[in-house]
């Protein structure tokens, strides 16, 4: 039997920082109301040179680093986000170019907030059924670029930041358990970027409308979000027969912790067992679960060997669980330095346009 390991890990967020008081200047909100509720303190937001696909570079690397694994290992990159660099190219094409990874296939994963749970069950499915060996699971996010900062209701929640994971084939048993993924298409307009896609192309009307943001009825999101979060979480302990006391991390998407609370209680669970981080960054969406990770292990609360429950929800409506054995780090040598691969990787892609270019030549293209 093939088990999919988590080897490595890694996480970027930008480095400037937005704070409730910064953002008391800009809508009619107040520190106080923002903290109560929603736990939130501050976010980051990225600069003008940063993007969703720079971003999950960084983490990328960091988590390639981690797995002692080459870009060229990789044979899969999954890349989770709902604010992609664009409607096609996939944004995990651009980081398969960017880190060098040749051998990848790459494609990018839209289910909202559960992406980055759903991403990791489809690489660990793909790595237990022997079609591949290594994967790379992203969650990136530049969300400041679709929240519209004249909203309230919305622009206090979302912050950017990207995640990753590698998952590597081992016969050890361990890694990846379980998972439950689950959808609710009836609520698709509880939380919704209506425009730009092909239902509303982009036009003069749908920018003046400003139909190019997130639009969200916060209430509604609330009371599902609360019902799932327990459910999803018993759902995949059941099917690998675990007692909830045999886990010892929960980490829960950082939306707002008055639901983590709540799932808290739903699981009579303490909130200590919750791996918490929103207030640091708000709600990153894909990346809130990979980043909250990669801070329990960097603080040592996460160690080989626990179990725990990674579990999410999102627009879609989606929502899902997935239960793990955290690995660690497995024996590979010699060491390698994955962002050494970057400068071959950039080489490599001017090669490759110059060599198109010097093809439509000979074919007459460019005449
Ligand atoms: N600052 C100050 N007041 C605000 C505010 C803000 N940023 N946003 C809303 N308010 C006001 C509302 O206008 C309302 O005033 P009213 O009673 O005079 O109409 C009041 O605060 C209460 O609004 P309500 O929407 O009931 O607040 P809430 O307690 O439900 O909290 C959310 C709002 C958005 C924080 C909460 O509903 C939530 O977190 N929902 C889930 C959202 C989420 O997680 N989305 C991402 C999913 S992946």
């Amino acid at each position: 039997m093939v088990y999919a390991h988590i080897a490595g890990w890694g996480m970027s967020v930008p480095e400037t920082v937005m704070t409730n008081a910064d953002l008391e200047k800009i809508v009619d909100t107040n520190d106080a109301w923002i903290k109560d509720r929603t736990g939130i303190r501050e976010r980051r937001i990225a600069s003008d040179s940063q993007s969703s696909s720079s971003l999950a570079v960084e983490a990328s690397l960091k988590a390639l680093q981690v797995a002692n694994l080459k870009p060229t290992d990789l044979d899969l990159i999954i890349c989770a986000t709902s604010t992609p660099e664009h409607i096609f190219p996939a944004t995990a094409c651009l980081v398969q170019d960017r880190i060098g990874a040749v051998k990848a296939g790459a494609f990018d994963l839209l289910a909202a907030c559960s992406g980055f749970i759903y991403g990791l069950n489809m690489a660990a499915q793909s790595i237990q059924s022997s079609a591949i060996q290594n994967a790379l699971v992203i969650g990136t996010e530049t969300l400041s670029r679709f929240v519209n900062w004249q909203d309230r209701n919305t622009c206090i929640l979302f912050g950017d930041g990207a995640g990753a994971f590698v998952l590597r084939a081992s016969d050890r048993p361990g890694g990846v358990l379980s998972a439950v993924m689950h959808s609710d298409g009836s609520g698709s307009n509880l939380l919704i970027l209506p425009a730009g896609g092909s239902k509303y192309p982009a036009t003069e009307a749908t920018v003046q409308a400003g139909r190019h943001y997130i639009e969200m009825d916060g209430r509604e999101v609330f009371r599902f979000a609360t019902r799932v979060m327990a459910q999803s979480t018993r759902e995949a302990l059941e099917l690998i027969d675990l007692d909830l006391d045999q886990v010892e991390w929960i980490i829960p998407h950082q939306a707002n912790i008055r639901i983590i609370e709540a799932a808290a209680r739903g699981l009579k669970l303490p909130m200590e067992r919750f791996v918490v981080n929103l207030d640091k960054y708000g709600n990153t969406s894909t990346a809130s679960i990979p980043i909250a990770a990669v801070e329990a292990v960097e603080d040592g609360r996460l160690k080989p060997g626990n179990k725990v429950v990674l579990v999410g929800f999102g627009a879609g409506l989606t929502w899902g669980a997935l239960v793990a054995e955290w690995t660690g780090p497995m024996e590979t040598k010699p060491k390698v330095y994955p962002s050494r691969y970057r400068f071959w990787a950039r080489l490599r892609s001017r090669l490759r346009r110059f060599a198109r270019f010097v093809e439509g030549l000979i074919w007459g293209r460019h005449s």
